[in-house]
């Protein structure tokens, strides 16, 4: 039975640029957790998708010589394509220019209109276009030629004319029902030092919001006012609503059943939309709040954020090409700390490759399952009577698992989850050392012993794969099939599928090439952008 419904987003990416190590970095941490929350008995909704409204996807179109919409449609083979590469079970896509998103965006602003949360005015201040949002003058930076420019990206700023009618949403109303909902709700931001930032930011009071453009018409209309669009942000959070269901005839009662969600995993650059606007877009609507804004942080190499501009750029597909789609994804979940800015390189990548991977969990599946071969003719052996409820201290280290991993998904900490799965790979390891299947096979009196040694052994191996699997599906799957085990995917109750003995005596057991072959940095080779 369902333990009921369990949805989250990545962001919604804008489609100027191919997806990169940092989209890549949120994406994988979404299907990590979709992934484990379906194996824990959950009903799963995991929507990402692409954010193709906005002046600056209609810039990058016009340098392209395409019309916006050619543009967009051209870009969503890559993103397709690299969430494919990339093992990503996303349950919807949603793109910002399909009707049934220009539906839920008008459907959404047309209640707030009706509600009395907008008013019509002239605007004059600041906007960057990089960043799709407005400033203050106050808040803006000079360069060196004495032009204001962006303070987060550092380019210049357009001046936005008075003249420009424009649809304004009362923002500035939810100042206190925002400090009071964080106070209320001290989960919904995290890391709590993100949650800081928000709430003094707050504090300081809020401005109402444009909402909508009509210089420009690269958006979706606004159904009182058709000759405006909605400002890029007003429109790409909805996709959210979107992508379970909201304003679709064809998906009735989805959205009731769905919302609110769990969480939504962003950037630590774009928490301020998604912890104030958003929250605050969803009381004027009437609609509960996401349970937790998750703010990660910034992916660095030598120390500074990745950029193509920059030339620190390192791509998903040759890091996949070199390590592998799951020691790629392990990587990124298991060493840079979920919340906290990491220091990526090639070097540390084939660090934890090799100790973690190679000689760990890797070593150890060849060891046994050779072992297995030589002792036991390639079967998983029995367990004699006599050994039954002998100490056993790799079924101990299993037995704590479930509540110790499971803590760890539930708050996003994969590299908790992943320590504490490692942790019995690391138990296993050692239980060799100590054990010698090798000197007691030499023995014949002890072909009892060697018996239960190696079942320890191959049970501990099927109790790590499925630990393993939200974070490397495919190895995890060949693990099971050289246990000739079924699949792994489709299941539904890791709690129960891991309790110890499982294993059925009998079942072949495959030696086949190792999980993870060991890597010499100095023998890769591979471009920077
Ligand atoms: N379109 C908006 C989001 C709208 S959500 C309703 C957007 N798109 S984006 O394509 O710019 O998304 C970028 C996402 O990637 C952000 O969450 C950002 O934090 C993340 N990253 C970009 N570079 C990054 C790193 N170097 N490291 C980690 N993540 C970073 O913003």
């Amino acid at each position: 039975m369902s333990k009921g419904t369990y949805s989250f987003t990545t962001p919604i990416y804008y489609v100027n640029a191919a997806p990169h190590l940092g989209t890549a970095y949120t994406t994988v941490a979404a299907d990590t957790v979709a992934r484990y929350q379906r194996m824990n008995g959950y009903d799963v909704a995991f929507v990402t998708g692409m954010d193709e409204h906005g002046q600056k996807v209609a810039d990058t179109a016009a340098g392209k010589g395409m019309s916006p919409q050619e543009w967009c449609d051209s870009m969503e083979p890559a993103f397709r394509d690299a969430w494919d590469m990339l093992n990503i079970t996303y349950t919807d896509f949603v793109r910002t220019t399909e009707p049934r998103h220009a539906r839920s965006v008008q459907k959404f602003w047309q209640d707030l209109y009706d509600k009395g949360y907008l008013y019509k005015s002239s605007y004059e201040g600041w906007y960057c276009v990089h960043e799709e949002t407005y400033y203050a003058e106050s808040d803006l930076e000079k360069n060196e030629d004495d032009q204001f420019v962006c303070p987060d990206c550092k380019r210049p700023v357009q001046l936005m004319a008075s003249g420009e009618e424009n649809w304004f949403f009362k923002l500035s109303e939810f100042q206190q029902p925002l400090l009071d909902f964080y106070a209320a709700n001290p989960d919904f931001i995290r890391p709590e030092t993100r949650r800081n930032e928000i709430v003094t930011f707050v504090e300081g009071g809020l401005k109402d919001l444009s909402i909508s453009r009509s210089t420009f018409d690269w958006g979706v209309p606004l159904p009182f006012d058709e000759g405006h669009v909605c400002y890029v942000w007003a429109d790409a959070l909805l996709a959210y609503i979107t992508g379970v269901g909201y304003a679709d005839p064809e998906r009735e009662g989805e959205f009731e059943r769905r919302w609110p969600m769990q969480y939504h995993f962003v950037g630590k650059d774009i928490t301020r939309f998604h912890c104030v606007i958003w929250p605050a877009m969803l009381m004027a609507a009437g609609l509960p709040v996401t349970g937790t804004v998750f703010g990660h942080g910034f992916l660095l190499t030598k120390g500074e954020k990745m950029s193509k501009s920059k030339g620190n750029a390192l791509k998903p597909a040759d890091l996949c090409a070199v390590f592998g789609v799951d020691a790629y994804r392990y990587y990124f979940m298991s060493d840079v700390q979920f919340g906290h800015d990491g220091s990526i390189s090639l070097e540390r990548m084939v660090q934890v490759y090799n100790n973690e991977l190679a000689n760990t969990w890797g070593n150890l599946c060849s060891r046994v399952f050779n072992m297995t071969k030589k002792y036991f003719g390639g079967q998983v052996p029995e367990v004699p009577a006599e050994f039954a409820g002998a100490e056993n201290p790799l079924a101990e280290v299993a037995a704590g698992l479930y509540a110790k991993y499971d803590e760890c998904m539930a708050k996003v900490d994969f590299t908790g989850a992943t320590a504490a799965v490692q942790e019995l790979a690391g138990a296993a390891n050692l239980y060799v050392e100590q054990q010698a299947p090798f000197r007691l096979a030499k023995d014949p009196e002890k072909a009892g012993e060697l018996a239960f040694v190696m079942y320890n052994l191959l049970e501990a191996i099927r109790i790590i794969a499925l630990y393993m699997a939200p974070f490397m599906p495919n190895t995890s799957a060949e693990v099971f099939s050289r246990l000739s085990l079924g699949e792994i995917v489709g299941l539904t109750d890791i709690e129960a599928a891991t309790a110890w003995g499982q294993l059925p005596a009998g079942n072949a057991v495959e030696t086949g090439d190792p999980l993870f072959p060991r890597l010499d940095v100095d023998a890769i080779d591979m471009d920077v952008e």
